[in-house]
């Protein structure tokens, strides 16, 4: 296993809040497996971008009276704020538009043009007279060519998940009228070149998940389409000797992941590409954007000779529903990111989030009920309970002074080797990217300790209480670095009033398994660590929803 692991998350269009959604397939996801990474003495980074080019950014930015860059810059900022106050640790939020992506995107077409792989054809476009625009990608809808399903968009069908060639029935998304045809001369990348490669990659590459490998396999099976990459608009990556046109958002975006990269690793005085080529990749991303992740992205990188070799994992997962209906901006049915965590602390959410989403494609249900169980029966009274009993009674009983252990017997013994186990078995399913599961065995091993307590009584068994009160405060550190991943705000609570060294942040995860803290050591002020969320507080969420 290489020493280095790249982090990626899809890029967020810069044109719109992040909201719950967002998170639970990609954004968490990806930070608990880096902050994993980073636990275990690898050198982990976590990167994203916003997503600025394309037709619907300009058509808002124009909106709202911006020029494109004022427009995406306000929601680079808006967005990198929102991840970072949930504890999305990137190392470097960057954006599509940067003049080292730029340079980058208008590299790789060079090249792929000089490998054979780009041609040049006229094609009738969509044009609205009456908006007087070309209409790309987003603002033709119609019916799916493959599965027949009306209203969708003209470059993805979110029924089926393809990428129709020619769109059935097409209307202008702006104003709803049909759009008349106008010739424009367009690049377009030889897919077809690489289906063979492509098929091969994805045989080979056991990371990937089996569903989603064969439902691409069978896409290649049944033949891919060139890809149009051109669009006759001025905001975008500049097609090197043309004017007025602009690669295809799904052309640049997802390079940006390389540019981004490369640029954080050089500027440390090191070579980018050889980091790159060095490190375990993942491109953590949500079940819609399959098709360019598992198919456009590789074949660009294999079009490229490798020069940036391919993803070892796309952990690929589903849509998040609210309330069991389906999240849509456009209907108002979802919760900004913002809005949630002005009202509940932001691990509440991840713990809840970590504790639902599952390794697959399954849709996941945000539900206002599930998320104050989860956080009162579970954070609160399993994990916030052991370590405040734990830590206050040696407050009292020992002024705070951790007591040296006496003689162990059988439970002092289980309880420590339950640590141990718990570290290796939580380890093994965080490295398999199985985060719910990671999650429910730290559980397990709090309610362990809740138990222990109970049976060990150190307010009546005095005796046994060193031993006891010795083996617990060990278990509330083991527990901090096991959850750091998870809910690292409450973990920083927890290692302060542990009164330990440096952060937790930089804990070694294999230290966890050890008994680390010693007889004698002084803890720091002991207080609740968590607020219980009150009935109350979930009714006026679910009556701003508009729920009962
Ligand atoms: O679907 C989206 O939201 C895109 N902005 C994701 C881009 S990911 C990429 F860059 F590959
Ligand atoms: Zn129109």
């Amino acid at each position: 296993m290489p020493e280095s692991v790249i982090v990626t998350s899809a890029l967020p269009y810069a044109n719109g809040e992040i909201h719950l959604g967002h998170i639970a397939s990609t954004y968490l996801p990806a930070d608990i497996f880096t902050r994993f990474s980073r636990l275990k003495g690898r050198e982990a980074y976590h990167i994203c971008a916003s997503d600025d080019f394309g037709t619907p950014i300009l058509i808002k930015a124009e909106k709202e009276g911006k020029k494109p860059e004022e427009y995406v810059a306000h929601w680079n900022r808006r967005d990198f704020e929102d991840f970072s106050a949930l504890g999305i640790s990137f190392d470097l939020f960057y954006r599509t538009s940067s003049p080292e992506n730029v340079r980058f995107v208008q590299y790789v077409f060079e090249k792929l043009k000089r490998n054979g792989h780009i041609y040049e054809q006229d094609v009738v476009q969509f044009y609205c007279e009456y908006d007087d625009k070309f209409l790309p990608d987003r603002y033709v809808v119609g019916k799916c060519p493959f599965c027949g399903a009306e209203n969708q968009y003209s470059d993805l069908c979110e029924k089926c998940g393809r990428v129709p060639d020619e769109i059935l029935e097409p209307k202008c998304a702006i104003c709803g009228r049909p759009p008349v045809k106008k010739k424009s001369t367009h690049y377009f990348f030889k897919l077809s070149n690489f289906s063979a490669k492509l098929k091969d990659w994805l045989v080979k590459n056991e990371n990937l998940q089996p569903d989603v490998k064969n439902y691409v396999i069978n896409w290649i099976d049944e033949g891919l389409q060139e890809w149009d990459i051109t669009r006759d608009l001025s905001w975008g990556v500049p097609i090197p000797g043309t004017t007025g046109k602009a690669f295809y958002g799904w052309f640049d975006n997802h390079l940006c992941y390389i540019s981004t990269m490369k640029k954080l690793i050089d500027e440390k005085g090191r070579d980018g590409k050889k980091f790159w080529n060095d490190s375990e990749i993942y491109h953590y991303i949500g079940k819609d954007i399959v098709y360019h992740h598992y198919l456009f992205l590789p074949a660009m990188r294999l079009g490229i000779d490798e020069e940036y070799k391919l993803p070892d994992y796309i952990p690929t997962r589903g849509h998040l529903m609210l309330q069991n209906q389906k999240i849509s901006k456009s209907r108002n049915w979802y919760i900004g990111l913002r809005q949630f965590i002005e009202a509940f602390p932001p691990d509440y959410l991840r713990f809840y989030m970590a504790s639902i989403v599952t390794y697959s494609q399954d849709d996941l249900n945000f539900d206002f009920d599930g998320f104050a169980e989860r956080i009162n029966n579970e954070l609160i009274a399993n994990v916030g309970n052991f370590v405040n009993r734990a830590l206050s009674f040696t407050s009292k009983q020992f002024g705070g002074k951790v007591p040296a252990a006496g003689e162990l017997d059988s439970d002092d013994k289980a309880a420590i080797e339950m640590i141990r186990a718990s570290v290796r078995g939580v380890e093994e399913l965080l490295s398999a990217n199985q985060t719910d599961r990671a999650l429910k065995k730290i559980m397990e091993l709090s309610t362990h300790f809740n138990q222990y307590f109970q049976k060990k009584k150190p307010w009546s068994e005095k005796q046994m209480a060193g031993t006891t009160l010795y083996v617990s405060v060990n278990a509330a550190r083991s527990l901090a670095i096991l959850l750091e991943p998870f809910i690292p705000f409450s973990c920083e609570k927890i290692w302060a009033q542990l009164n330990l060294p440096g952060s937790v942040h930089g804990q070694s995860w294999d230290s966890a398994a050890e008994l680390k803290v010693d007889a004698g050591h002084q803890l720091g002020a002991v207080e609740p660590i968590f607020r219980k969320i009150e009935a109350k507080e979930i009714e006026q969420q679910k009556t701003k929803l508009g729920v009962k």
